[in-house]
């Protein structure tokens, strides 16, 4: 399995660079990808014109292979009783830092669709990345056709098995302790997620393409342990985060370094649970609110909060995704990481 993950990535490591909207462009993939791994573009919070961009710099810079992620979710309509809500739970906010309520869309993560494809084909992307699912049969068929491989993350074994067959070539085993968003996508169940560990034995007897484990890796004891469990290869993120080719802002990167934070799920900030370190927001609406719009509309709210603490360097409204363990987090350049995890 572990060369067969091998042939599929066709790079020299079995290390996948995780996707990070909103904190590293194609600057840390090309990093990581020289490097050995696979190098992986966030594309979920950008326009088809922008994905173009960040693949033309990658290529710029480096011949070796890449990945490109998308989100999938279902986009529902906007529910603007919900947002309204929403916003007057907010209000005591938006008056003490004396912001406007917004009333925009903005910012908003749209799902991988057809425009998209068209815009990348020219491309052929060596590697695709889905998080919550998978897009229509009829897109992963396109992708297919271009020679694309296709990863996505399960986070039960009822995923794993709906992503094999629905043409997933790699399944992420993406454990409890991962940062950011949970790739969750069958159930809404938080008690049915389950750590790294746990999940990668799991999967194993049920499903015959490579699994990848991710979640809560900071050494490279963290790596030999799921390669002797039977994990093909691992996918790494909140390790990077320090790193100097990402673009992690000033209050996200001081909590980073805090060793006194520790990190909870929260759905406050997109209306999707998510693993952050923990913030006042967060703490002050429960952690997970059954009141936070459908994602990705609950960000809308949000934002002008986050955007004002900020230029206050306060970290209260800012989500500081991280998974549980940052024991790698260093700023070094991200090949010195990569020896760090592989030496
Ligand atoms: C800051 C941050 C942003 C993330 N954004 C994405 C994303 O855009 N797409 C995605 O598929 N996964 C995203 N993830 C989740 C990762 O794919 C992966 O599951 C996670 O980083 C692995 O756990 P670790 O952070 O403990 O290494 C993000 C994780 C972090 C820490």
């Amino acid at each position: 399995m572990t060369s067969k993950l091998n042939q599929l990535l066709g790079t020299k490591l079995n290390i996948i660079q995780a996707p990070m909207a909103g904190v590293q462009n194609w600057e840390l993939a090309v990093a990581v990808s020289e490097a050995g791994g696979l190098g992986s573009i966030p594309c979920g919070m950008l326009t088809p014109e922008k994905v173009v961009e960040e693949i033309e710099q990658f290529k710029a810079h480096s011949d070796k292979r890449y990945n490109l992620n998308f989100f999938c979710h279902e986009m529902e309509p906007i529910d603007q009783d919900s947002l309204k809500n929403w916003q007057s739970l907010l209000q005591g906010y938006y008056r003490d830092l004396e912001v406007e309520s917004p009333n925009g869309l903005q910012g908003l993560r749209y799902p991988f669709d057809s425009k998209m494809a068209d815009c990348i084909e020219p491309f052929k992307p060596p590697v695709l990345s889905f998080h919550f699912g998978l897009p229509s049969q009829e897109l992963i068929e396109r992708i297919k056709s271009w020679g694309t491989v296709i990863l996505s993350s399960a986070t039960t074994l009822e995923e794993a098995i709906w992503l094999e067959k629905h043409g997933a070539d790699i399944i992420i085993a993406q454990g409890v302790e991962a940062g950011g968003h949970r790739a969750m996508f069958l159930t809404n169940d938080l008690n049915s997620q389950m750590p790294t560990v746990e999940l990668l034995l799991a999967l194993q007897s049920h499903v015959s393409v490579p699994i990848v484990a991710a979640g809560g890796i900071g050494s490279k004891d963290d790596i030999r342990k799921l390669v002797e469990l039977g994990s093909s290869g691992v996918q790494v993120g909140t390790a990077f985060l320090l790193c100097n080719e990402v673009k992690t802002t000033k209050v996200h990167r001081a909590s980073l370094k805090s060793n006194k934070q520790i990190t909870a799920i929260t759905n406050v900030f997109s209306g999707r649970p998510a693993r952050g370190i923990r913030n006042k927001v967060m703490i002050e609406l429960d952690y997970i609110s059954k009141e936070a719009p459908k994602f990705p509309y609950a960000s809308i709210a949000m934002a002008p909060l986050r955007a004002k603490a900020e230029s206050q360097l306060s970290c209260d409204f800012t989500p500081l995704w991280s998974g549980t363990n940052r024991n790698a987090c260093e700023e070094v350049s991200a090949s010195d990481l990569m020896k760090t995890l592989t030496s």
